[in-house]
């Protein structure tokens, strides 16, 4: 008896001088390899790959909280993007607080790669990125254009406007990050792309060809497709506008039409995609601020004035329709199982965290404000779309992080 507990804590010892002997050994290592990566200039390990905090075999980016970091953030000056469209402009739109700028989106089991736009451009050489869909992802889109803008690439031209597509060419690697207008993915009267404040939506639920035969070359697609979809009534139609016999309905349904919608879209995708070469993404929705009784303040309040995050641990506004999105993860996973490269990119969680990132009031109005929104600018307040540089910043770093992730180790 005796023997064995000496021999046991014996093995205990001998056990422990390997885990030293490991650790010193994985100490070496790293530091050759954080030297090596110093001389040669490369900004850190943690480049291009998440790197996990413990043993958990996943890295899940889209669970975790908001850290106060203004050394790292923001990635970009709003001044130092040329090209952002006015809506985002929160500083130029009379903006004074810039506290939302620093914020470093820190997943609870490993750390975001850091953005390096020369190292994506390097994989997308000769390459098509296209963003379909809403403002939202114009939104992301834009972002993406200042990341790249700020990274001091030289001669870069204006993106070029043409019907539902803006092309941005990047000369240098012959890429393009280009976006697309198509709210509700399939065709319906809200397509022009400055013309669609449409409150009697009309939706060709089964027509996507109009659309889709624009996206078939690119070799990335990021879908997103929600807000657009929340009017409580709308007309579906089948067959072509204008024919006689087309015919129309006015439905509420709003899980069903969305469903429907999302049905033409996976089927368009798997018969007419490449599955080889095709990457494809779909963004959750975007978080929206509207009513602050969500958070626990006054009913005729929303997002305007808010300068802090929101603190509390799985925040859930009551705009965020867990339905809809589980009707889209479906179709994800649809198509994922039909072989398509398609990845759901979970960042709604993390954006319901930011109420304080909205421009509220501090952007272009495309329409004059009414008296009433005059005196009471909270009924002007846009609490949909995100200043930039801010949130949609953090869905492209996860996104360059999926683009990035050769060896899947993200899935
Ligand atoms: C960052 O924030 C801290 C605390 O608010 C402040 O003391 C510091 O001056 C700031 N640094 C920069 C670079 O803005
Ligand atoms: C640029 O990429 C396209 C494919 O997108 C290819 O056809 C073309 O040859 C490339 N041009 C150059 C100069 O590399
Ligand atoms: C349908 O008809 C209206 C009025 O005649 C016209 O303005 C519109 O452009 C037509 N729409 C389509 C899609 O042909
Ligand atoms: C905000 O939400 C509360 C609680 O759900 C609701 O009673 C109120 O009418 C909403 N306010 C607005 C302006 O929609
Ligand atoms: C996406 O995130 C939400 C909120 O964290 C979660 O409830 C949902 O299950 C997630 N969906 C997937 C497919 O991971």
């Amino acid at each position: 008896m005796a023997e064995k507990v000496v021999h046991k804590s014996w093995i205990i010892q001998y056990n422990l001088h390997s885990i030293v002997g490991i650790l010193l050994l994985f100490f070496l290592f790293v530091s050759f390899y954080l030297i090596r990566d110093n001389i040669d200039g490369a900004s850190s390990i943690l480049a291009n790959k998440p790197t996990r905090k413990n043993s958990s075999p996943r890295c899940d980016l889209f669970s975790g909280s908001w850290i106060f970091d203004n050394v790292s953030y923001p990635l970009y000056k709003e001044q130092q993007c040329s090209f952002m469209p006015d809506d985002f402009a929160c500083h130029k739109f009379g903006r004074k607080d810039s506290k939302y700028h620093y914020w470093r989106w820190q997943p609870y089991d490993c750390d975001l790669p850091r953005f390096n736009a020369k190292g994506l451009l390097e994989k997308l050489k000769g390459k098509r990125v296209l963003f379909v869909g809403d403002s939202l992802n114009k939104n992301q889109w834009a972002s993406m254009v200042c990341l790249i803008e700020s990274s001091g690439i030289p001669s870069l031209k204006p993106p070029i406007w043409k019907g539902n597509l803006i092309t941005f060419e990047v000369k240098e690697y012959n890429a393009t990050i280009d976006f697309y207008w198509s709210p509700l993915l399939v065709e319906s009267n809200c397509d022009d792309p400055v013309k669609h404040r449409v409150r009697d939506r009309i939706i060709r639920i089964e027509a996507i060809e109009k659309h889709a035969r624009h996206w078939i070359d690119a070799d990335i697609l990021i879908f997103d497709s929600f807000t657009w979809w929340l009017e409580p009534q709308m007309t579906l139609q089948w067959g072509s506008f204008n024919s006689s016999d087309a015919i129309y309905k006015k439905v509420g349904m709003k899980l069903r039409r969305y469903e429907m919608a999302l049905r033409t879209w996976s089927d368009w995708l798997e018969f007419q995609i490449d599955t080889k070469s095709t990457r494809l993404f779909f963004m959750s929705l975007s978080s929206s601020h509207k009513n602050a009784t969500d958070w626990g303040m006054g009913n005729d309040e929303n997002c305007y004035g808010e300068t802090e995050p929101i603190s509390t641990r799985d925040y859930w506004g009551s705009e965020s329709d867990r339905k809809m999105m589980e009707i889209a993860e479906a179709s994800v996973n649809g198509l994922k199982r039909k072989g398509l490269d398609i990845q759901y990119l979970n960042t709604t969680q993390l954006s319901e965290y930011r109420k304080d990132a909205h421009p509220s009031v501090y952007k272009r109005n495309w329409v004059a404000p009414t008296k009433e929104q005059l005196l009471n600018p909270r009924k002007n307040a846009d609490c949909v779309h995100w200043c930039l540089p801010g949130v949609p910043d953090v869905w492209n770093q996860i996104l360059y992080a999926y683009i990035m992730d050769s060896s899947r180790e993200l899935y």
